[in-house]
């Protein structure tokens, strides 16, 4: 297996690296490159965060749980590498002194690494792109005044690394117990041979067992070579999702299908979360409290699977049989979902202890369809009410065919006590669970009826 990717402009080629290390401890162990610093160490603060870019453009990325495999033909610029090389400092560094943006300086590095990618973008949604980035000692207000005065400044030409010098050369010979396929053909025929592996797709979930559970996997394989497993198409009839879209990806093409879903997914852990989070683990991983599970099944979502040759197809709710249990035979892998075409009624409410970068307490995604004043279709359904992603199917029964009427939903409220008995943790408790979900029901007639409900837009 050989590894080759760009850092800080300059090429790397590794023979056979260890396929769990992290670039987090790679760079600082191995190259001595110990600016980035290591706060958590399971994607939370943002003090490890690099710039990585592939043909897609340059992503904020946790190195903390980003595995060397997953760097394959791509280009990384850590905070050593942003400044020019006569050392003039890029001009979030140097907006960072001048707004005395930072006092002991431990998150200073991923902040100007955040800020950077976001420049380059030209993101100047600065509170999105910084909220994986936790600063105990600054306070934001100078930060967010460093990123405002710094998006004026031309983006840097010194960035621009030539991906072409790191040609999609094959992994070659694999490693024991790790691959890179290229297709999901290749995955399909290597997993049906090698059940017992573990896939890794944005290692999100899986960098944790590592860094944190400090497991060892065993046979692995990292999904990020598959191309076609990340494409999305749109026709008529469905948009269609490959496994390993980002949630990153999924946001943006949510604005312009469902964009209460988008909002929603803009609370998913953080930029750097959703720039290496699939939709595939997502699901795969079975959470009860995963964001998309609840709005794909309020839509309608099928879910594609596929064994070797042998694809099928399921209701995505179908898929989450019990907590810790999916419909998922060993070799099976998630290929694709789909939503189905429709108009846009879905309305999703995340509840988190912290509004940024925080799991969901609950998470409830209603889908209602009106004829007249009669609601004829409903699709509800809960992350964080049971052991898995559920619809609630006793509250829509009391709900199709009833006039859309405040007394309407003021009336299908008990029977969320049919639909789900929640358990208690240190989230919420089941009744606080309970509670709000019923009343998550009633924010949408509230919005509905164009009532103030956003508790974040403070109007004078
Ligand atoms: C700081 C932080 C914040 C987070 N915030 C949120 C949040 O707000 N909301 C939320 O829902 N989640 C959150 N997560 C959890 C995590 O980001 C998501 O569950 C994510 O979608 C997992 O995707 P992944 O590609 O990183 O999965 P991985 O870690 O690569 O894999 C997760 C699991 O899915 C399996 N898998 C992956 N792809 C496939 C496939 N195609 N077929 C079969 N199995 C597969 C893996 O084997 C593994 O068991 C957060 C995580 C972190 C670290
Ligand atoms: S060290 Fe905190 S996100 Fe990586
Ligand atoms: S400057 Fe000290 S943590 Fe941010």
């Amino acid at each position: 297996m050989s590894l080759r990717f760009l850092l800080n402009g300059q090429t790397v080629v590794l023979a056979d690296p260890p396929p769990m290390l992290t670039l987090l401890d790679w760079l600082r162990e191995t190259r001595g490159l110990s600016g980035t610093k290591e706060g958590c160490n399971e994607g939370d603060c943002g003090a490890c965060t690099v710039m990585v870019t592939d043909a897609d453009g340059a992503k904020p990325l946790n190195a903390c749980i980003l595995l060397l495999p997953q760097l394959h033909g791509k280009a990384v610029r850590t905070v050593e590498g942003l400044a020019a090389p006569d050392g003039t400092p890029h001009p979030v560094q140097q907006a960072l002194i001048d707004h005395h943006a930072s006092q002991c300086g431990f998150c200073t590095p991923g902040f100007a690494v955040s800020m950077a990618t976001a420049h380059r973008a030209g993101d100047t949604d600065h509170d999105t792109v910084l909220a994986g980035n936790l600063c105990r000692c600054t306070g934001y207000a100078p930060i967010i005044r460093a990123a405002q005065a710094a998006a004026v400044a031309p983006v840097p030409d010194w960035l621009d690394d030539p991906l072409a010098d790191v040609p999609a050369l094959e992994w070659g010979t694999c490693a024991a117990n790790a691959i890179r396929p290229t297709s999901a053909d290749a995955l399909a025929a290597w997993y049906v041979q090698n059940p017992q592996a573990t896939l890794i797709a944005g290692a999100t979930d899986v960098g944790l067992w590592i860094t944190k559970g400090l497991r060892d996997l065993g046979p692995v394989a990292f999904l990020n070579g598959c191309a076609d497993l990340r494409g999305i198409t749109v026709d008529a009839g469905e948009i269609r999702l490959g496994a390993c879209v980002s949630i990153a990806e999924m946001l943006e093409l949510m604005r312009a299908h469902h964009p209460h879903f988008a909002a929603m997914l803009t609370r998913f852990g953080s930029a750097q979360v959703r720039a290496a989070a699939t939709v595939g683990g997502n699901i795969a991983n079975g959470s009860p409290i995963g964001d998309s599970p609840p709005a794909l099944i309020a839509l309608g979502a099928t879910l594609h699977l596929r064994k070797g040759d042998t694809r099928r197809s399921l209701p995505l709710e179908d898929f989450f049989v019990e907590y810790g249990k999916q419909d998922r035979t060993s070799g099976e892998f998630v290929e694709a979902v789909t939503i189905p075409r429709q108009a846009d009624t879905l309305r999703c409410y995340k509840l988190s202890k912290r509004r940024e970068q925080d799991i969901s307490a609950l998470c409830g995604c209603f889908n209602l369809g009106l004829e007249g004043d009669v609601i004829a279709t409903a699709r509800i359904a809960f992350g964080g009410m049971a052991g898995i992603p559920k619809r609630a199917r006793a509250v829509e029964a009391a709900l199709i065919g009833q006039p859309w009427a405040e007394a309407t939903l003021r009336a299908a409220l008990p029977a969320f006590a049919e639909d789900f008995q929640p358990m208690s943790d240190m989230r919420a408790s089941a009744a606080y669970r309970l509670q709000t979900a019923q009343n998550m029901l009633l924010r949408l007639w509230h919005e509905g009826a164009a009532y103030a409900t956003d508790i974040d837009a403070v109007t004078p």
